[in-house]
């Protein structure tokens, strides 16, 4: 499914490459992270994971590639939940953080972060980040991608199978409340 996204998708950035999963779908877009973003998502960090990171994480990571954000138009600016009349003020509605990291001088794609406000959970927001990140990381010919995710995380987990993860190894008390994290596999053809 994943090849097929990839394979399908325009080369333009920000377009979507996913299949349309909501009535919500044309209204979201993708684009980097920009500085005044960061409160907002600090916020949808806070309310999504239990050991959220800090301002200074996210900092770090502006300007970086792989941090992208999900955005609708506003919500004043919606009639009925559907209509956009502006899309001057986008509400930031998700984000991802993803780099390449070298292993044994390989590179590698990682997923560091991700997380989507809980209002619009369901609406393929996750999707789309995850497959922006993946159609970048082809475009770079990264040929492995890895990510850590929470046991107890189904509904994670769940997504990332959907793109072809497989699980890979354990790691004991990987987080700070000591829950276990999975470390997760996809090789990209
Ligand atoms: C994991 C997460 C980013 C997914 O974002 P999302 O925008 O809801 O993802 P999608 O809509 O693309 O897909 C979510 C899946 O959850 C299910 N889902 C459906 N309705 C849902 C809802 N109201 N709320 C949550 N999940 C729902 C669906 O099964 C969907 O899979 P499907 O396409 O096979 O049906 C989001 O749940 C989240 O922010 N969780 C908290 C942070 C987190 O766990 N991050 C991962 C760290 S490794």
């Amino acid at each position: 499914m994943v090849g097929n996204l990839i394979e399908s998708s325009s080369l333009d950035f920000p377009l979507s490459i996913t299949p349309t999963k909501s009535a919500h779908d044309n209204l979201i877009s993708v684009r980097h992270a920009r500085q005044e973003d960061l409160l907002d998502i600090l916020q949808i960090e806070r309310l999504s994971c239990p050991s959220p990171w800090t301002f200074s994480i996210f900092n770090y990571f502006l300007g970086t590639p792989g941090f992208l954000v999900a955005t609708i138009p506003s919500a004043d600016s919606l009639i009925g939940d559907i209509l956009p009349l502006s899309n001057a003020h986008p509400a930031i509605v998700g984000f991802i953080i993803a780099d390449v990291v070298l292993e044994d001088e390989v590179p590698l794609g990682h997923i560091k972060d991700i997380a989507v406000s809980l209002p619009w959970r369901g609406n393929g927001i996750g999707t789309r980040l995850i497959s922006h990140i993946l159609h970048d990381f082809s475009l770079k010919k990264i040929k492995k991608v890895k990510l850590e995710v929470r046991k107890g995380n189904k509904t994670a987990t769940s997504l990332y199978n959907r793109f072809g993860f497989s699980f890979h190894h354990i790691i004991s008390n990987y987080y700070a409340d000591g829950e276990d994290a999975l470390v997760l596999i996809l090789e990209l053809s």
